[in-house]
């Protein structure tokens, strides 16, 4: 079929079949179909959408474009989880040694942060030593001694995902669902986790800003995942304000070191467990009941503290960033603390702009390839619903630039919104699939 042909369909409502799709991205990726015709494919799509099949034949096509990373020389149940990005999202540097230490398998490859979300890879490279670039033998040997590895993704993942998704973001293409599950789902699937618990985010901090659109996208991701015989469940959280308080790399470490010693913020905790529950009884280790308690256990007992050490050692890090990261982790020069403009509830803050308001500080890349500082970020006193009175402190600033200061101090008072009549909380989980 000719590739005008396959665009012609797509654009009057029809469905493409696999192979057309194949002909289609695999063309593209050996630059053999010129990027004008994908382009209106995308646009075709953007306004058609895709069937579930097509969605799943694109994922296929992605996924085999590049590097499989197979896992069947570890031992144990392998469990992974995806966030679809939110601000002060530290949940794996909490969920992975709490799984761990029931017994599952971690073995996570992770991104950088960019824009105003963050990324797994620099946070834990805030902690000195910490090594996320691992042969592939070594990954596999940390997996199989603890339990657990976190690694940097291979660049060899999905190309043919990295070409479609820098088309689509010039193209204006990006924000379809049946896109986004497919770039997603192509790049995750490529790793071969026998367990994948999605986090979809939903609000001002997120990608999907609408709940409707959250639910969409995270059934279009666990249709994807079954098709390919992966056990799937989604969980669909609140990003209408940074998770936990902390955001900013070295920040965020240290809030996940408190929160599995029990002392950390009870949002950050709420929503690791409902993802550790779902990896525990979709593994089977455990029933609905029990699965709760346990991963309780694993915190009170002081096990998945221990793991995160084990963790941190084993990837190169300093261990006694556990008992003292307020010395080991690196600390900003200044610390400015942001006062209330006036009394009254937080309405809401935009998690968007606190994101922004890091990045400007330097803990987030405007484009890839920035370099950022891992000390700086900010610490958020009060939270929807929490009551203030003028001049109370509202946030802490923590930089290494003063210069930088004056305009995240702007951005952050703009991203809060004031009541004076009383604000419910949020509600952290909207649905679990
Ligand atoms: N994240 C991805 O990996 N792909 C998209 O299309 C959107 C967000």
């Amino acid at each position: 079929m000719r590739i005008y042909d396959i665009i012609l369909k797509k654009r009057d409502g029809d469905s493409n079949t696999k192979e057309e799709i194949r002909t289609l991205i695999e063309g593209y990726v050996k630059g053999e179909v010129p990027d004008y015709q994908i382009s209106a494919w995308l646009m075709a799509v953007f306004f058609n959408h895709m069937t579930p099949k097509e969605c799943s034949d694109l994922t296929e096509v992605i996924l085999n474009s590049g590097e499989k990373i197979d896992l069947s020389s570890i031992k144990g149940i392998k469990v992974d989880k995806h966030s679809t990005g939110g601000v002060g999202d530290k949940v794996t540097l909490v969920l992975g040694p709490i799984v761990a230490s029931l017994g599952l398998t971690f073995a996570k490859l992770s991104g950088r942060g960019l824009g105003h979300t963050g990324g797994t890879i620099d946070k834990l490279e805030s902690i000195p030593g910490f090594k996320t670039t691992l042969e592939k033998e070594e990954f596999f040997s940390i997996v199989n001694n603890i339990g657990i590895a976190v690694a940097g993704q291979t660049a060899n993942i999905a190309p043919a995902d990295k070409k479609l998704y820098a088309l689509r973001d010039v193209t204006a293409t990006v924000d379809e669902i049946s896109l986004i599950a497919s770039s997603i789902m192509g790049k995750k699937l490529a790793i071969g986790s026998d367990i994948i618990v999605l986090d979809v985010k939903t609000g001002s901090g997120a990608f999907m800003k609408k709940l409707e659109d959250a639910r969409k996208l995270a059934k279009a991701m666990l249709d994807i995942g079954k098709r390919h015989g992966r056990k799937m469940s989604a969980v669909v959280s609140d990003m209408n304000q940074p998770l936990g308080n902390m955001v900013g790399n070295a920040l965020e470490v240290r809030e996940a070191i408190e929160t599995l010693k029990g002392e950390g913020p009870k949002d950050l905790l709420e929503l690791t467990v409902a993802i550790a529950e779902r990896m525990a009884i979709l593994s089977g280790i455990v029933d609905g009941e029990s699965a709760r308690k346990m991963i309780y256990e694993t915190i009170t007992s002081g096990q998945a503290l221990k793991k995160f050490e084990e963790f941190v050692e084993a990837q190169g890090g300093n261990p006694e960033v556990v008992d003292k990261p307020e010395q080991i982790l690196p600390a900003s020069q200044y610390k400015f603390t942001v006062e209330s403009p006036q009394k009254g509830f937080i309405k809401s803050i935009d998690a968007q702009e606190i994101g922004i308001s890091a990045m400007v500080l330097g803990a987030g890349r405007e484009k890839k390839g920035d370099k950022i500082d891992p000390a700086v970020g900010i610490e958020i006193l009060k939270k929807v619903g929490e009551r203030v009175e003028a001049g109370e402190p509202l946030a802490v600033i923590y930089t290494n630039d003063v210069n930088r200061y004056e305009y995240a101090r702007k951005r952050l008072l703009e991203a809060y919104s004031f009541s004076m009549d009383e604000v419910p909380k949020l509600e952290l989980i909207h649905e679990i699939f």
